[in-house]
């Protein structure tokens, strides 16, 4: 399905400041898209956006938020329609783990896991797809995680189990929205360079168990991503060792595997 006549299409992206989220935004914007950029960090959206303004020419408008907030979801939906603007695309990116064991993590900081990565991106999704299916143009990615095709894993216990409701509920969604011009993606990145494994304090053990090989930049996982929608494929894992890895956690027999990422984990440090 080709794109809305007569004004350029715009991309909400969620997780902006950084990382795979940023990535995106330049991707898209280099592909003639207009951005909305939402994250905590005003500064560094406001920053990206005047890169992608004077870079690209695209209108780029700037929603502070914190999905961690329940209210935060329609507050943001609420923000972009009082401004009048038409979304075409949604990128649920934003997200974060923490690796110090279920028992030692404060509740709250589950929460908010369970608020960004799972219950914003469903709030999202529900408010914004409507107007695509009906418009007959709609391109939506969900960024999940390889974790998400892989058994959960100790240490970060709710994170991998996150992620694979992710890329369920986009399956579904994907199913649901054949033939109607919105695409739906789940993105599965492995080890990514971006901010992801500083704020969750592991960058010295990921790195010292992991060879540089294994790492991929954000900006190749955003290229990935971005063709994998367009090509309407429901879900897409960048690198071909994810992709044996993704497999192997897909074949092999449940306790086979959990063995294969226990050793993962006391790798890390984290049981
Ligand atoms: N890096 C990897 O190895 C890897 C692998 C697989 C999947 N992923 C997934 O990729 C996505 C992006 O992660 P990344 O690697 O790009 O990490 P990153 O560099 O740390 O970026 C995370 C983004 O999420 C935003 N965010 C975090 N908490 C938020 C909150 N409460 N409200 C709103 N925004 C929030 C951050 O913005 P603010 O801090 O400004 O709010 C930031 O823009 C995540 O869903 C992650 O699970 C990452």
């Amino acid at each position: 399905m080709s794109r809305p006549a007569g004004r350029r299409p715009l991309i909400l992206i969620t997780g902006a400041s950084a990382g795979i989220g940023a990535a995106l935004a330049r991707v898209y914007a280099a592909r003639g898209w207009d951005l909305i950029l939402t994250a905590r960090r005003e500064a560094a959206l406001e920053a990206l956006a005047g890169e992608l303004r004077a870079g690209h020419g695209a209108d780029v408008v700037v929603i502070a938020a914190d999905l961690a907030e329940a209210e935060a979801p329609l507050a943001l939906f609420d923000a972009v329609q009082a401004r009048g603007l038409i979304v075409d695309g949604l990128i649920n990116n934003a997200g974060f783990s923490r690796t110090t064991g279920f028992l030692q993590t404060e509740p709250e900081a589950h929460e908010a896991m369970i608020r960004v990565m799972l219950t914003a991106p469903v709030a999202l999704s529900r408010l914004f797809l409507p107007d695509m299916v009906e418009r007959g143009f709609g391109r939506v990615i969900n960024v999940a995680s390889l974790a998400g095709q892989m058994p959960a894993t100790g240490g970060d216990t709710l994170y991998g189990p996150i992620k694979s409701f992710v890329i369920k509920a986009s399956q579904g969604l994907w199913l649901e929205t054949r033939d109607t011009g919105v695409h739906v993606t789940a993105l599965c990145p492995g080890y990514t360079l971006t901010e992801f494994h500083d704020v969750n304090g592991s960058r010295e053990q990921v790195s010292s168990a992991y060879p540089a090989w294994m790492w991929q930049t954000a900006e190749h996982v955003a290229r990935v991503a971005y063709d994998a929608c367009e090509a309407d494929r429901p879900r897409v894992t960048p690198g071909l060792a994810n992709n044996v890895l993704a497999a192997l956690g897909k074949l092999l027999p449940d306790g086979v595997a959990l063995r294969m990422v226990a050793g993962h984990a006391r790798r890390l440090g984290r049981i």
